[in-house]
């Protein structure tokens, strides 16, 4: 069954945009981890959040309060920077999703270049510290290849493409067929809403489809729980 991971992101998004520089006796809201409980009673099954590394969203404190509480799968995006990396290890969340990272980008652009040189130590160190590790990249056969040789046992498929232009759903189905005769695991994320998510099903193989803008924009008018539960719905054919 295809799962879903909701990207919490943005809840940190709205939460930063009042208290970035908190004074005393501010309560900073919306909390994330308040959202991972809601997230996770509309049936979602996993909670995804990226820790960059200028935190403009998510801090430290809300991934090791996530870490604590939350009951379904913990998925950290994050860049292969030794800072980052580091608290991973301390972290140990469910899975890594290693990503590329541009402090002027206002989201993740696009698929991360597997030949990078640190990216084969990285993978083994979050291995080593009982890390599932899947690695973001594009529809693209050379990185699948890379990624196969990599030692990572996931990758999440780029959907950015797809999201602006559904013809490309051809390179998405062949990229996960590639993949999954390589051995990993395919996840697919980014720019996936309430009219395109119906059409990835077409897509083999894939385990969990990462979503986050969609589902935290439909809560600004239903709420959270519906926006998850109706994104639930459209992904089981
Ligand atoms: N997957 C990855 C690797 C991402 O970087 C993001 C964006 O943070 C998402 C999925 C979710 O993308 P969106 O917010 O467009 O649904």
């Amino acid at each position: 069954m295809l799962q879903l991971g909701v990207n919490i992101d943005h809840v940190a998004t709205l939460r930063q945009a009042r208290y970035k520089t908190p004074v005393r006796g501010d309560q900073p809201e919306p909390d994330p981890v308040a959202a991972a409980r809601e997230v996770e009673a509309a049936g979602a099954h996993g909670i995804t959040v990226h820790l960059r590394e200028d935190r403009r969203h998510i801090h430290d404190r809300d991934v090791f309060l996530l870490r604590k509480t939350i009951r379904t799968r913990l998925n950290l995006e994050m860049a292969d920077v030794p800072e980052i990396v580091a608290i991973a290890e301390k972290l140990r969340p469910d899975e890594v999703c290693l990503v590329p990272e541009k402090r002027a980008e206002v989201t993740t652009e696009g698929g991360l270049n597997v030949a990078g040189k640190s990216l084969p130590r990285t993978i083994a160190r979050l291995k080593k510290a009982g890390i599932l590790v899947s690695l973001f990249i594009d529809p693209d056969p050379t990185q699948i290849r890379a990624a196969a040789a990599s030692g990572a046992q996931f990758i999440e498929l780029h959907t950015g493409g797809y999201s602006r232009d559904p013809r490309q759903l051809k390179k998405l189905i062949a990229a996960a067929e590639l993949a999954h005769r390589l051995g990993l695991r395919v996840n697919a994320g980014h720019g996936l809403n309430y009219q395109n998510t119906p059409g990835i099903l077409a897509v083999p193989h894939l385990e969990t489809l990462n979503t986050g803008h969609a589902i935290i924009c439909r809560a600004v008018f239903v709420g959270l729980r519906q926006a998850v539960r109706e994104m639930l719905a459209l992904m089981r054919p």
